[in-house]
């Protein structure tokens, strides 16, 4: 089966590239590296023993896109990672948001409706819950006003895809990712920042490793255990898996809606101060950090139910939050010795 990676090499992508080869499927990647490079498929292929098929592509260029369906006529399903993610710079810049994440968004769907491609997997984000009444969060829960334009385009996302379902025979998954972190175990592929991280974790290994001075906890003052905000930060390969295995729900016809949404955190809450206690513990180092102002536009605390996505999709997370920081840490280490 041929299944399109869009944004395949970008962070999330390209450890579902490995995942999806590694279950027998053939993988297409289109990416225009806004935020990624050609070498992600190097490391892909060293991993796999298969370098994906690649094609430069700007989604946001809607004739270009048109014609890449056409000359790739037989395309089981994709999975559409490609879209701009940076928060900070959705609140600067709405339109490059709103053109990058839902413009190509459309340009997929057509040609999904042109050419009868009937599976598609979307990535969301736990960012549509906003600051959530209750925890964990389950799909149920209501989606709030969005705080920046980044999370509207994924509610907005989310809409066009449910609408388009309701009238054409696309079936759809939105995974709702919570904190993706670490890297392949190989260190072949990993979490490449362009600039000065905004996430906590590639700012903890880039601090530990001599590139960022000193680490700015957000806050010790929130209504949580130690007063630092609490995520549930996910292995981004139990994250991939869990797009493995949405697909074949899809490809088999399992699914019980046209449009289903599906929650992929681990289900457990980590505060600021938690992480970095199990960074030191991993890395054996001791990370320079001080408590700073709160960052605007946190919430407080995030973490999934997932019991959905345990009962419907039969995946679980299967690696911890230690595990995923000293994957974290090596691919950390391995770029600097590199660079
Ligand atoms: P990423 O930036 O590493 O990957 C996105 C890839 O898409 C990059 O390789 C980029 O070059 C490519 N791309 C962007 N615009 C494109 C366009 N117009 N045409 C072709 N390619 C384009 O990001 P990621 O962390 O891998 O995120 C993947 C998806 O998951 C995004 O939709 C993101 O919003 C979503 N998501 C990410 C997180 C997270 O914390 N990383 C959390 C929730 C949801
Ligand atoms: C985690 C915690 C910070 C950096 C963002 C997006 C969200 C989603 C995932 C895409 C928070 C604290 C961070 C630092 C810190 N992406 N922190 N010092 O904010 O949960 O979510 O990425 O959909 O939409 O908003 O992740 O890694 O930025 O922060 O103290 O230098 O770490 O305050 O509590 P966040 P994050």
């Amino acid at each position: 089966m041929k299944i399109l990676v869009t944004g395949g090499l970008g962070y999330i992508g390209s450890h579902t590239a490995v995942a999806l080869q590694q279950a027998g499927f053939e993988v297409l990647i289109v990416d225009n590296m806004s935020n990624s490079s050609i070498d992600v498929l190097e490391g892909i292929a060293h991993i796999t023993g298969t370098t994906p098929q690649f094609k430069y592509l700007d989604l946001r260029e809607k004739e270009e896109v048109h014609h890449y369906f056409k000359t790739h006529k037989d395309i089981d399903g994709i999975i559409h990672f490609a879209a701009s993610k940076a928060v900070g710079e959705s609140v600067e810049n709405p339109l490059l948001y709103y053109e990058n994440n839902i413009n190509t968004l459309v340009y997929l769907l057509q040609e999904c409706h042109a050419h009868k491609i009937q599976n598609l997997i979307f990535s969301s984000s736990c960012t549509v819950y906003g600051e959530p009444d209750s925890l964990p969060i389950t799909e149920n829960a209501p989606i709030k006003v969005a705080n920046s334009p980044y999370g509207n385009t994924k509610q907005i996302s989310e809409e066009i895809i449910f609408d388009t379902t309701k009238v054409s025979d696309i079936k759809a998954i939105a995974l709702r990712y919570f904190n993706p972190i670490g890297a392949h175990e190989s260190t072949e592929i990993g979490e490449l920042p362009l600039g000065v991280p905004q996430n906590l974790v590639p700012f903890i290994t880039q601090t530990a490793i001599g590139l960022r001075e000193q680490l700015s906890v957000f806050g010790n003052d929130y209504p949580t255990e130690d007063g630092s905000c609490i995520r549930d930060y996910i292995h981004v390969m139990d994250l991939a898996e869990a797009h493995v295995v949405a697909l074949q729900r899809l490809l088999e016809n399992k699914n019980k809606e046209a449009f289903e949404v599906f929650n992929v955190g681990t289900g457990k809450g980590s505060s600021v101060f938690e992480v970095i206690k199990a960074f030191e513990k991993v890395s054996g180092t001791s990370l320079n950090y001080k408590v700073v102002d709160r960052r605007p536009g946190d919430v407080i605390a995030v973490y999934a139910d997932t019991t959905r996505a345990n009962k419907e999709l039969g995946w679980k997370a299967k690696r911890d939050l230690e595990e995923a920081l000293r994957s974290a840490w090596k691919w950390e280490e391995k770029v600097r010795r590199e660079s």
